[in-house]
C-alpha cells in the first residue's frame, strides 16, 4: 500500500467490550481487560506502519453515568494501563498524549497521565492519544470560552476568528484531523467522538466487538480505506478537467 493511501490518523471508538463478555456469560469488566490487548496490538501496528497517530475513545464524558463500580474499575485499569505500558510505549518509540477535560478525572490517573507524557514526549513515533473524560461538544465549548476570554482581554477581535484560530484552541491543536475513524461492534453511530476534527474522515464500521479487533481487522479497515476516494467537497483529480 503507498503512503497516499494509508491514513496518517486513525481514530477509534471502541465498543462492544461489554457484549463480548456477556456472549461468553463474564462480567462486563473483563470486556474491559481485554480491550487493553487490543489496544496494545493495534498501537504496535500503527507504530510499525508509520502512523502519525492513533486516538482512542477510552472513557466519554457520558460514561460517569455507568454504574459506580464500572467507572471505578475503568479508572483502576486505565491506571494500571498507564504504568504497564511504559516500556511498550519506550521500545515503540510512541509519544503518548491525551485529550478531554483531564482535570476532573481522579488524581492517582492524572498522576500517571502526566508521567507517561512527560516520559515519552521526545519520542518520534506514533502518537497514541487517548480521549479521556473526553466530549466532542465540551472541546468545542471549551474552546469557545478560550477565545472569548481572548476577545475581552483585547487580544482577538471578533472579525479575527476563523478555523485557523479556533483550532489553535482545540484541546491538541497540532494534531492532523482523522483521516479514518473506525466504530466497533457495528454501531453507525459518531457518539460525541472529535466532532470538529471527524468533519471529512472516513467512517468504517467493523461488525467485531473491541476486544476481537486485533492486527487483521485493522488491516481490513486499512484495505477499506485504500478504496475509498477522498474528495473534500472538491471534484474526484480525474474530473477536474471535464
Ligand atoms: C465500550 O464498550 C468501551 C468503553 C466505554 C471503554 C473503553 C475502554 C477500554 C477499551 C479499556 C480501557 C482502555 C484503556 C486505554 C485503559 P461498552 O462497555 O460500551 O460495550 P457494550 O456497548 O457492548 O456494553
Amino acid at each position: 500500500m503507498d503512503d497516499g493511501r494509508r491514513p496518517r490518523h486513525i481514530a477509534i471508538i471502541m465498543d462492544g467490550n461489554g457484549r463480548w463478555a456477556h456472549s461468553r456469560d463474564l462480567p462486563r469488566v473483563r470486556g474491559h481487560e481485554e480491550g487493553i490487548q487490543s489496544v496494545r496490538e493495534v498501537a504496535r501496528e500503527c507504530a510499525r506502519l508509520g502512523l502519525i497517530q492513533l486516538t482512542l475513545y477510552a472513557f466519554s464524558v457520558e460514561n460517569w453515568k455507568r454504574p459506580k463500580r464500572e467507572v471505578e474499575f475503568l479508572m483502576r485499569l486505565l491506571e494500571r494501563f498507564l504504568v504497564s505500558e511504559r516500556e511498550e510505549i519506550e521500545e515503540n518509540n510512541i509519544r503518548f498524549a491525551a485529550i478531554g477535560r483531564l482535570h476532573e478525572l481522579p488524581s492517582f490517573v492524572v498522576d500517571e497521565l502526566n508521567r507517561t507524557i512527560e516520559m515519552s514526549k521526545h519520542n518520534t513515533g506514533l502518537t497514541l492519544c487517548l480521549a479521556l473524560n473526553y466530549g466532542g461538544r465540551a472541546e468545542i465549548l471549551d474552546a469557545t470560552r478560550r477565545i472569548a476570554s481572548l476577545v475581552r482581554e483585547g487580544k482577538v477581535a471578533p472579525e479575527q476568528i476563523d478555523e485557523t484560530l479556533f483550532e489553535r484552541c482545540l484541546y491538541a491543536p497540532e494534531m492532523p484531523p482523522p483521516d479514518l475513524l473506525i466504530r466497533t461492534a457495528g454501531e453507525m453511530r459518531v457518539s460525541n467522538f472529535l466532532l470538529w476534527q471527524i468533519s471529512y474522515a472516513e467512517i468504517y464500521v467493523s461488525s467485531v466487538c473491541w476486544p476481537d479487533f486485533r492486527r487483521e481487522e485493522l488491516h481490513r479497515a486499512l484495505e477499506a480505506y485504500s478504496k475509498r476516494v477522498r474528495k473534500f467537497g472538491g471534484l474526484q483529480e480525474t474530473n477536474v478537467e471535464g
